[in-house]
């Protein structure tokens, strides 16, 4: 709802030049430090998990992970990490993605999906759309389907919504708020 955006927007903090000169950084903390907040973000992403069908949800780290655990809960239906590459114990999947300056690699446990499972990317902050982008590639390579990707905020001048745009192939893109 409406109430809910304004809500969800009012606690997240703006801090200028952070981490470079010229960049705005979007500070979650204190939205997580007010269990109101905190407690209708969750129930808005789980929301949307049951509403997509959603049989799993993946969280990317690290922010990531802090929203999308108790959403899983929530919604009732598994949690599987995507991690920073090296962090993962197992047998792994790995996707490398470019960033502005350099690469980034992602991986997962393949194992911990099955091949019927719908899976909720959730995210904190959707800027280029490349570590989400990544992230699809992961799911789909261990052979399960993406439900959608739901992320709290999307940075709209970023366009990562329209460099998704191919791999989601009509797959939802739920962003609660817009900026
Ligand atoms: C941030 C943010 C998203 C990602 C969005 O993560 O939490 O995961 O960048 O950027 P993109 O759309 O351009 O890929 P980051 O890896 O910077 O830090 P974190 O480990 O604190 O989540
Ligand atoms: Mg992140």
């Amino acid at each position: 709802t409406e109430s809910t955006r304004e809500l969800l927007l009012s606690r997240i903090r703006d801090v200028a030049d952070y981490p470079k000169p010229g960049v705005v950084f979007k500070d979650i903390t204190p939205l997580l430090a007010d269990p109101v907040a905190f407690t209708a973000l969750t129930d808005a992403l789980a929301e949307l998990c049951v509403r997509h069908g959603a049989t799993k949800i993946v969280g990317l780290e690290a922010r990531g992970f802090i929203l999308a655990a108790p959403v899983a809960v929530r919604a009732g239906i598994g949690f599987v990490p995507v991690r920073k590459a090296g962090k993962l114990p197992g047998a792994t999947l790995s996707q490398t993605y470019e960033l502005e300056y350099g690469s980034a690699e992602i991986e997962i446990h393949a194992e911990d999906l099955e091949a019927d499972d719908r899976v909720m990317v959730i995210d904190d902050v959707l800027a280029t759309g490349g570590t989400a982008e990544a992230s699809l590639d992961l799911i789909r390579r261990a052979g399960a389907q993406v439900a959608g990707v739901a992320v709290l905020m999307e940075l709209g001048f970023l366009a990562g919504r329209a460099r998704l745009d191919p791999a989601l192939a009509g797959i939802p893109l739920e962003a609660l708020i817009t900026v």
